[in-house]
């Protein structure tokens, strides 16, 4: 297969810069049916196909401006040359300059909690580096270039429900918009720790993958819940689109569990949450949760629906993925 470098190049010419600094926006991902394992850790092509929807206002803005040295800070504060982040902004960013660059980022949603901002960072850091180095790639070039980035951000150039179907060839390997507009759906947010999560999800998933006996059960499964939640969608059938997409993430944190050493990203609070929702459904509230790489909950929930699950969940964040109100300063051409 083919390495790194030589697969930029066939995507996009590099060239110098044609412009001082560019600014995107990435909307944040959740996955419904998740991402979790590589078939190929070069140019990272997944195992399962996954589906995602967008957080639309939440995500990430990038600012790249040429500078005399390279230079990263997230939400106002600087990194040091030497943390993990800076390494991997630059790692990324090497692969397609020589220049410095300064690289300005504001999350408008909590980094490194699970809650996809590694995503949404290289999502816009791709869109970013299209302007300022005029490539003019369209957006299956732009994702096939942020998923070397993260995986998961192939799925956040676009807002709205997007699939990431192809696991083999590295070409086709893009996150695709679905042509769905769903105005009741919600998304809710349960923020426990916002703090960064204790083990990557790249290696956490890499560890799964070694060492769970249930890996290659849950990668089957996983297959045709892509199938079920892509009709779900499709149908706007919610129950099954809910069920499916709790069904899918409950079952990989099982898989997590069985590795060696345990993955438990759970925490006290997230088990008494399952637990709400569980109490929620049986009372008659249509609710269903999804959880990523850390202890915090998605709720997928449809409007009617709203003040039900406020009143059970007061600190809940939500989130109308559909939205019509314009992204403000969202710096996408
Ligand atoms: O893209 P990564 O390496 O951050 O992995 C994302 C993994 C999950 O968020 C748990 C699942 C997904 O599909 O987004």
């Amino acid at each position: 297969m083919i390495d790194k470098k030589s697969y930029i190049n066939k995507l996009v010419q590099l060239k110098a810069p044609s412009v001082n600094n560019a600014s995107a926006y990435a909307p944040s991902n959740i996955a419904l049916c998740k991402y979790w394992g590589k078939k190929n850790l070069e140019l990272n092509l997944p195992t399962t196909p996954s589906l995602s929807i967008s957080l639309r206002d939440r995500g990430s803005h990038a600012k790249l401006s040429l500078a005399s040295q390279n230079l990263l800070s997230i939400n106002g504060v600087n990194a040091l040359s030497d943390s993990p982040s800076f390494k991997r902004t630059f790692d990324f960013v090497n692969l397609f300059t020589s220049e410095k660059l300064a690289v300005h980022s504001r999350n408008t949603i909590p980094t490194a909690a699970g809650l996809a901002s590694s995503a949404s960072y290289f999502a816009a850091l791709v869109m970013a580096l299209n302007k300022i180095f005029d490539w003019q790639a369209p957006i299956s070039t732009l994702s096939c270039l942020a998923r070397l980035g993260s995986g998961s951000a192939c799925r956040s150039l676009q807002h709205g429900f997007v699939k990431w179907f192809n696991c083999d060839d590295p070409w086709q390997s893009y996150g695709e918009l679905m042509d769905i507009q769903w105005e009741e759906l919600r998304i809710g947010l349960l923020i426990f720790d916002a703090k960064e999560k204790a083990i990557l999800s790249r290696q956490a998933m890499l560890h799964t993958q070694k060492t769970s006996p249930f890996y290659q059960t849950w990668c089957e499964n996983s297959r045709s819940d892509f199938v079920l939640l892509h009709k779900a969608i499709e149908q706007k059938n919610f129950t099954q689109m809910g069920e499916t997409a709790e069904y899918n993430a409950l079952s990989l944190h099982a898989v997590m569990l069985a590795a060696r050493p345990a993955i438990i990203y759970s925490q006290p609070t997230t088990l008494q949450a399952v637990s709400k929702v569980h109490e929620l459904r049986s009372a008659g509230v249509e609710v269903y949760l999804t959880q990523d790489a850390g202890p915090n909950l998605k709720l997928l929930f449809l409007k009617k629906d709203l003040n039900a699950i406020q009143a059970a969940f007061a600190e809940l964040e939500v989130i109308n993925p559909f939205s019509t109100v314009n992204l403000i300063d969202n710096g996408v051409s």
